[in-house]
């Protein structure tokens, strides 16, 4: 019997020649994905009709990779929007670096378990080099740290519950406690104040300028409102690069309003922080280094594939006090603590090696060619605001601070909202861009994010072009 199931179990190790031949197979995908990419729309579209996932489904004998790259390309690879493409400027676009998918490779291929120093010194060693670096980026302080995360939202989480553990607050006075934000924030925000059980504070909403950054006077009135109301104001929740608008709040004035009132000045910088690695991008973030933490997001502004986020607090020992924890089965090597180890620094204990696809890139490029994409994707953006203003019928939201530029169409009658809704629809049935729209003020306005690290200049006139013919249709109308 066991022999029987070890000859079984022995098939999950691939033997050589399988192991070439699957792994040319998978390169002949990725070089078809790569020559096709240029030429393939912004989105796919098009719903999965339920019998073809029957392709995806599992069972006990297993398929040939053939085949299984069949069912992706078919399934995956050619449905929905079309993320990879430089076409794609709607959201928050990322892009997935190969050097990444090579680092990903690599730490599939070798396990290391990047949660504890002594496990896997080299990983460890490698992540907090890319934290130092990080924290280099927006200018903290060496007795900062922090940790790479799966994303913008866990690293808000992250933040939330770091910031209450260092301020005790006493949590039989939690409805004192005041967290201050706009209608910017983004919502991972409040979903992290209600995971990390804070839904009981206050949470005010400080009005926004005309420009939707959040009125610094308005705050500094609404904290002493609180003050003499006898409530305790807590938090301050700074956005650099909102989502919506890509507005940097202004962050030495809020830093400063923290500072006098004992707030914890937290940033949002999921999609603007790394901004900071080029000149434009520092101009617009100046005060981000004043924070107490920051998130940031290498799946979007370092253009790496989805779920890498990094969290970094300004003093690490705070987010170690909320994160470090010990285990009797986890004391074997207690002497080799030389470096802080992410599974004390966050939620995670196994850690996948995600630092491997940061580190990779950053090896492979250098920081120059990461740098001038930012720059390059900011002036794309103001090229675009500016080119929209000669298009009849287009009106365009603020110079863009980052590289989030709005608009909307206004129509000479009628619901402008109708209109709008069928400018991106058109845009989109176009497959020269996909785009997407929010809503200010209960208006809709129509987006477009410029961060893909493929989307270049034929990327924005192509799209211009058919934002002028679109528009000229509906002109007619
Ligand atoms: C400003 C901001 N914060 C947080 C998030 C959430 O990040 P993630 O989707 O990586 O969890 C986003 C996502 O777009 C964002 O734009």
């Amino acid at each position: 019997m066991l022999r029987k199931l070890e000859l079984k179990s022995r098939k999950l190790e691939i033997d050589s020649v399988d192991r070439n031949e699957m792994t040319a197979r998978v390169m002949n995908y990725v070089n078809s994905f790569y020559d096709e990419l240029p030429n393939q729309p912004g989105i796919f579209g098009g719903d999965l009709p339920e019998e073809r996932s029957i392709d995806l489904d599992i069972d006990s004998c297993g398929k040939d990779i053939e085949s299984i790259l069949g069912d992706l390309k078919r399934h995956v690879d050619s449905t929905g929007i079309n993320l990879p493409s430089g076409k794609y400027m709607g959201y928050i676009p990322g892009g997935g670096l190969y050097g990444a998918a090579l680092g990903d490779y690599l730490a599939a291929v070798t396990n290391r378990y990047a949660g504890l120093y002594y496990v896997s010194p080299g990983a460890v060693k490698i992540e907090n080099i890319l934290v130092r670096w990080m924290a280099d980026v927006v200018g903290y302080p060496e007795s900062s740290g922090g940790t790479l995360t799966s994303g913008g939202s866990i690293s808000n989480l992250i933040a939330m519950v770091t910031a209450r553990d260092a301020l005790t607050v006493d949590l039989n006075q939690t409805k004192k406690a005041v967290i201050y934000l706009t209608d910017q924030t983004h919502h991972s925000v409040n979903k992290a104040i209600h995971i990390a059980g804070m839904s009981d504070f206050s949470v005010r909403v400080v009005r926004v300028d005309s420009e939707y950054r959040m009125d610094a006077a308005h705050l500094v009135q609404t904290v002493q409102e609180d003050i003499r109301n006898g409530k305790r104001p807590f938090m301050v929740i700074g956005t650099a690069g909102t989502t919506n608008t890509g507005t940097v709040d202004p962050l030495t004035e809020i830093a400063h309003i923290a500072g006098e009132n004992g707030l914890w000045f937290h940033i949002d910088g999921a999609y603007g922080g790394l901004f900071n690695l080029c000149p434009e991008g520092r101009e617009v973030l100046q005060g981000i280094e004043l924070s107490d933490s920051v998130s940031l997001d290498p799946h979007k502004t370092l253009f790496l594939p989805y779920g890498t986020g990094a969290i970094l607090v300004r003093d690490r020992k705070k987010l170690f006090s909320s994160f470090n924890a010990s285990a009797d089965y986890l004391l074997d090597y207690p002497d080799m603590n030389s470096e802080w180890s992410p599974a004390d620094l966050s939620p995670e204990l196994t850690r996948h090696f995600r630092g491997l696809r940061l580190w990779m890139p950053l090896q492979l490029h250098g920081t120059d060619p990461f740098s001038a994409a930012q720059s390059e994707k900011i002036r794309l953006a103001r090229y675009f605001h500016d080119q929209i203003q000669s298009i009849d019928g287009l009106e365009s939201g603020g110079y863009p601070d980052l590289s989030i530029v709005t608009y909307r169409y206004v129509p000479k009658s009628g619901d402008p909202n109708v209109y709008n809704d069928r400018l991106m629809k058109a845009v989109n049935a176009s497959r020269n861009a996909f785009i997407s729209s929010t809503r200010l003020n209960g208006n809709q306005v129509l987006r477009a994010a410029v961060l893909n690290f493929r989307t270049h200049r034929e990327h924005i006139d192509l799209f211009l072009e058919t934002l002028k013919e679109e528009t000229a249709k509906l002109n007619c109308v």
